[in-house]
């Protein structure tokens, strides 16, 4: 199975079946791919599109972001839960004025330095807005990798997930970087999901090694006791 099959095959579906009309995905600035990253991270689509948009009109800028204070911020925040979410926000806005004169980092590194965000949501933010090739690996990206490698380790050990961020780079492609982030999203979301994955329809059944196996639920294996 070459591994330069595999993001085409992605893309291909993605262009057929993948979101494109959310708010967060028009106008696809640094800052508003950040805002909604942070929203979607515990939070379902659906709910967070109106808190979303009411977010972007309070808070336009990262400028006005962090010019506001904090209980406005958290206001904003009433009801998505994991308040820690919106005041690691806060003060990463703060930063960003204060220190990277209101530029969001360029480098990977750069980003993941900001409170709250990690790896994965460092490489959301770069390809989505920036079409930077870099990897990202959500729990939506392991469930697909760990079953289409069948992967027969936990995910949770970190041996397996240094071996799964390897997969991952190793499929990122060069072009349409932002799109294929997009994608893999969507992939886990819709199609690859825990509990009912629906490999009949999934760009990449032909080659996925769970999809082969009587239960491709039992991949990602669970935690061992
Ligand atoms: N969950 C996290 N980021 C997401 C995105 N960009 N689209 C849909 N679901 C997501």
């Amino acid at each position: 199975q070459p591994v330069e099959h595999f993001a085409p095959r992605v893309l291909a579906w993605f262009d057929e079946h993948g979101r494109k009309n959310l708010p967060w995905q028009e106008n696809k600035t640094p800052y508003r791919v950040w805002i909604s990253e942070i929203m979607l991270q515990q939070t379902q689509v659906t709910t967070v599109i109106p808190y979303y948009q009411k977010f972007m009109t309070s808070f336009p800028t990262v400028e006005a972001l962090a010019a506001a204070e904090q209980d406005e911020v958290l206001a904003h925040w009433s009801g998505l839960g994991y308040y820690a979410r919106a005041r690691n926000m806060h003060k990463a806005a703060k930063r960003l004025v204060d220190e990277f004169d209101s530029e969001f980092p360029q480098s990977l590194e750069g980003v993941c330095e900001l409170p709250g965000i990690g790896r994965s949501t460092a490489a959301a933010i770069l390809s989505i807005s920036r079409g930077v090739s870099t990897a990202i690996l959500d729990g939506n990206v392991k469930r697909v990798l760990a079953r289409f490698h069948a992967v027969s380790s936990w995910p949770g050990e970190k041996k397996t997930e240094q071996a799964m961020w390897r997969l991952a780079d190793a499929y990122m492609p060069s072009q349409r970087c932002g799109d294929y982030t997009q994608a893999m999203m969507d992939l886990g979301a819709t199609l690859c999901t825990r509990s009912k994955p629906q490999c009949l329809l999934c760009p990449l059944e032909i080659d996925c090694q769970a999809s082969k196996k009587p239960d491709p639920t039992q991949f990602p294996i669970r935690k061992p006791k």
